[in-house]
């Protein structure tokens, strides 16, 4: 007899098999149990009668609590009526470990209760099936950057500056001086990118946020391509490319999970279609001023703004080109208007907002050199840095992806924190 997975069940239709699964909930009468299993792979059902099984065994299966952890040995069944297509005939169950007053019960529970049992919670539909999709999210990431002959280097993440501002710093004490906690890795990805041509960097980022907002986390994944020889124009077009393999990936791979979410599988299908809309920072402004927002040239966008950009395009779409004065010190000048740089975010539509932030790096000494002292920073820690473009600078653009965003986007899910298996908020470091 075979131990399988539940997600094996398809091939073993009419076989008597071995499996090892967690009961989820059960309902049924005197003479039929229906157990709601899960193993890590799938969510199923076994079914038990009185008669099949015996009195002893029968007893022993309606005393079953949720959680509790056993093997059951059955038949695999197709059956058309459960949302899984198949089900167990149940002969024997042995209980591996018992569960006496497990928390989260079928009735409905608040988000607190459920994020402060994180732990236990990770068991149920909704993050399983979300956490699956995070899981291919990445596969799909590093496939996607070795395939366009990329190298990952890993950049450190205790670190002595502030790329992204001085306001969002976690610090902590090193030894007898500072550090902060790595709001980014595109410096050291831009050392990489005048190493080996094609890097990215994939990591925890850390930005001690006071917004409560429902994309905002204090500790998030960021994907950071950065590619020598390369203007902005193609840094767009790999981005779009990147974008598109992944929500194929989930199409692909995931099926089941964005059943499990009801996820709408036609309008991610629609996400794949490129080239993704590109609208300058100056039109986007016009075209929200026309639109009765009270948005003046110079502002950055909050949420409402965002959304409603992309949802004016129905997907995807790049601002590009934003006033110099709301951005990272490294962007790139334009060559005839001092007030705007060489980037784009890219905007995820049904109110996903910013998934990607990105530019072309400027590659003069001086005028970096002075940008962070405007900002400022202390030139010091940007010693190493201001160094590439003493040694050989050549036009560079990168781009980060926040990996949350992308999950929390491509499941349809409300809320970031859904996105990461233990989230950190402002308020939130435990579990
Ligand atoms: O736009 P950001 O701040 O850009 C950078 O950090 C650049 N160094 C990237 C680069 O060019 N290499 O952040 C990039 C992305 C955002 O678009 C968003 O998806 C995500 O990171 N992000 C967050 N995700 C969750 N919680 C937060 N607090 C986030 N802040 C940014
Ligand atoms: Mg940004």
């Amino acid at each position: 007899m075979e131990t399988i997975r539940i997600e094996d069940a398809p091939h073993f239709v009419g076989e008597k098999v071995r499996l090892g699964a967690w009961l989820r909930n059960k309902r049924g009468s005197n003479k039929m149990q229906f157990l709601q299993l899960r193993d890590g792979t799938a969510f199923f059902q076994g079914v038990a009668s009185k008669e099949e099984v015996g009195e002893e065994t029968f007893a022993k299966i309606k005393a079953l609590t949720q959680e509790t952890s056993m093997y059951l040995v059955g038949t695999i069944r197709q059956d058309d009526r459960s949302p899984f297509g198949y089900e167990m005939d149940v002969e024997d169950v042995t209980v591996v470990g018992e569960s006496e007053g497990y928390p989260i019960t079928p009735k409905e529970h608040g988000t607190d209760f459920l994020m402060d049992h994180r732990h236990l919670y990770l068991r149920h539909i909704q993050p399983f099936a979300v956490l699956r999709i995070r899981n291919t999210l990445i596969a799909a990431t590093y496939e996607f950057f070795n395939k366009e002959g990329f190298i990952k280097i890993d950049s450190p993440l205790l670190t002595s500056s502030a790329p992204e501002g001085t306001t969002e710093l976690f610090h902590t004490e090193y030894f007898d001086t500072d550090a902060y906690l790595s709001q980014t890795g595109q410096l050291y990805a831009e050392a990489g990118a005048m190493a080996f041509g094609k890097v990215f960097t994939f990591g925890p980022t850390f930005r001690a946020e006071k917004s409560k907002t429902r994309r905002h986390l204090t500790e998030f994944w960021m994907i950071e391509p950065e590619m020598a020889w390369m203007h902005q124009d193609e840094s767009l077009e790999v981005q779009e490319r990147y974008i598109a393999y992944l929500i194929q990936a989930v199409l692909d791979r995931n099926d089941y999970e964005l059943g499990l979410l009801g996820r709408d599988k036609e309008l991610l299908k629609s996400y794949t279609q490129l080239p993704y809309p590109r609208m300058s920072y100056d039109d986007a402004i016009k075209l929200l001023q026309d639109n009765d927002f009270d948005v003046e040239w110079g502002v950055d966008f909050g949420s409402p703004e965002e959304t409603f950009l992309a949802n004016h395009f129905n997907k995807p779409v790049f601002i590009t080109n934003f006033p110099k004065a709301i951005k990272a010190f490294y962007m790139k000048r334009d060559d005839e208007r001092d007030d705007i740089v060489i980037s784009a975010d890219l905007l995820a539509p049904e109110g996903y907002g910013e998934i990607i932030g990105g530019s072309e790096r400027d590659t003069d000494y001086d005028y970096l050199e002075s940008r962070i002292k405007e900002m400022g920073l202390n030139v010091d820690d940007y010693q190493w840095y201001l160094d590439l473009r003493k040694y050989g600078s050549v036009p560079h653009s990168g781009f980060g992806l926040g990996l949350e965003r992308m999950v929390t986007w491509v499941t349809g899910e409300e809320h970031i924190r859904e996105a990461i298996p233990f989230p950190r908020t402002m308020n939130r470091l435990k579990p």
